[in-house]
């Protein structure tokens, strides 16, 4: 019984994000999950910071719930690859009922998923500083998946354990934080009361059962029956576990061809892959960012942290002077006022997020490594903002300088991506908002010579570009 088999069988597109995260992919999902059935996650955790808003202005942020929420009719699958925080689940889950979004019928959650456990996040917060993780015990969890065991004890914990026997298997997760305490030196302050932290997940978990589906074909004898179902990427290309700016990157597969493995479903169902990037781009965290304003000082600035805090969030910067950091000689200053015009900050973090120029070599290297055949472009209203520099104009960044040579490709190692030069080429600019166009042919022409010229660099059609936050502040392009 394969897809080939089944004339009225339905189909997979995957849907990622071809950066380094944030480039708007949900409310691409939000837009396209009108013609899907099924909305499925297949890789991350509460690590994802997702937010969509309604016709009506009502922002909602999702970390771990598939974003086509807002169609009471689709259902929402969260596969096997991704990692489950419970206790943020239940709240996610209490927040959408709260503004009449009952996730009772539609959401599934995989019960080969792994658990995150209280110890993953005791252990992130000890040692993800380097890398900047969002502290989430990510990191951790997938590496107790691949240890699988340590002796006897069992490490990697899945829903459909606690669905088995939820006593054995929460006894197993406090031996599992003791343990990790034990190694790691931590005091009883530091872990906090561990039985009262169980008898938390015990309650977060109660909650929850009925969402666990133990049909380990149940995405399948979906898309045999008609459905077509729409996975959604978390993180991006860069951030990629083995693709990505290793080790700067979160710890699961996000490339497309993960969905058909973490969204258990087979790869005979894919129809298209859809790629997302950003006008001006943005990573979190450290590791190379080739085209970023202001280099090293830029990701230093950012990473400063005051007690766990970000030094530089959004409530400090939003006291500079924008028009005089815009007229800089320095590219860091630019950067800290695209920062702040075009609002980036962690969603989950606060985190002022590194900005850099779009760059073609980088996003050429998603495109073919993904076989992505469509591209959405999104925050291209802020590319106006180049109107206000010295140069006057918009950067992009068309070729790599390594050691002297031109490259074609995003380099394997950190190192040599540190070392990378980008050769910037510039194009016009235009004046003024273009968030209310509606219409490919009533945009500026600078901004259509932009679509063109990415399109045509990057070898890909571009099928939409968005032109402001709000829902419907989007141009398609046919
Ligand atoms: P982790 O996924 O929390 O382990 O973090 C690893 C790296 O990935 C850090 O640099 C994070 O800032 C980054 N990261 C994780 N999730 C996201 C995301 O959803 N958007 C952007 N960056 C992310």
């Amino acid at each position: 019984m394969g897809r080939k088999n089944s004339k009225n069988c339905g189909y997979a597109d995957v849907l990622i994000g071809l950066q380094y995260g944030d480039e708007g992919k949900a409310r691409v999902v939000d837009m396209l999950a009108k013609d899907y059935d099924v909305i499925a996650r297949f890789n991350g955790g509460a690590n994802a910071g997702h937010t969509i808003e309604t016709n009506e202005g009502v922002k909602v942020a999702l970390q771990q719930i598939p974003s086509g929420i807002f169609y009471p009719d689709k259902l929402l699958y969260v596969g096997s690859g991704c990692v489950i925080n419970i206790e943020k689940i239940t709240l996610e889950i209490d927040r959408l009922k709260q503004i009449n979004v009952d996730l009772s019928k539609r959401l599934r959650l995989s019960c080969q998923a792994s658990i995150i456990q209280p110890h993953h996040i005791l252990i992130d917060v000890q040692t993800g500083k380097t890398i900047g993780t969002t502290r989430n015990g990510i990191g951790p969890c997938y590496a107790d998946k691949a240890y699988r065991m340590d002796g006897d004890r069992l490490l990697n914990i899945k829903l459909g354990d606690l669905n088995d026997d939820p006593k054995k298997y929460f006894a197993i997760i406090k031996e599992n934080l003791m343990a990790a305490a034990k190694m790691y030196g931590l005091s009883m302050k530091e872990i906090g009361d561990s039985d009262d932290l169980i008898k938390k997940l015990e309650a977060g978990f109660r909650k929850i059962k009925k969402h666990i589906e133990s049909d380990t074909l149940y995405l399948e004898k979906k898309a045999q029956s008609g459905a077509r179902i729409l996975f959604e990427g978390a993180q991006s290309i860069m951030l990629d576990i083995t693709k990505g700016s290793v080790p700067y990157v979160t710890s699961s597969n996000t490339v497309a061809a993960a969905a058909y493995v973490g969204g258990d479903l087979s790869p005979s169902y894919h129809r298209k892959t859809i790629g997302i990037a950003k006008a001006i781009m943005s990573r979190v965290g450290h590791g190379p960012f080739a085209s970023e304003f202001g280099g090293k000082r830029s990701e230093d600035y950012c990473m400063t942290a005051v007690n766990g805090k970000p030094k530089y969030s959004q409530t400090v910067e939003i006291d500079y002077g924008v028009e005089k950091l815009l007229k800089s000689k320095e590219d860091f200053d630019i950067g800290v006022a695209l920062r702040i015009l075009s609002r980036e900050y962690g969603t989950v973090t606060t985190r002022p997020r590194r900005v850099g120029i779009l760059d073609l070599v980088q996003l050429s290297y998603a495109i073919r490594m993904n076989g992505v055949n469509e591209l959405v472009i999104n925050k291209c209203d802020v590319l106006n903002v180049f109107t206000s520099t010295k140069k006057a104009k918009i950067p992009l960044v068309v070729g790599y300088k390594l050691d002297g040579k031109n490259i074609d490709y995003v380099p394997g190692s950190v190192i040599s991506y540190y070392k990378v030069k980008p050769v910037v080429e510039y194009l016009n600019s235009f004046r003024g908002t273009v968030s209310h166009i509606k219409d490919f042919k009533a945009l500026p022409g600078a901004l259509r010579e932009f679509v063109l010229t990415v399109e045509r660099k990057c070898g890909c059609k571009i099928t939409g570009i968005g032109v402001g936050p709000e829902r419907d502040q989007f141009v398609k392009i046919n």
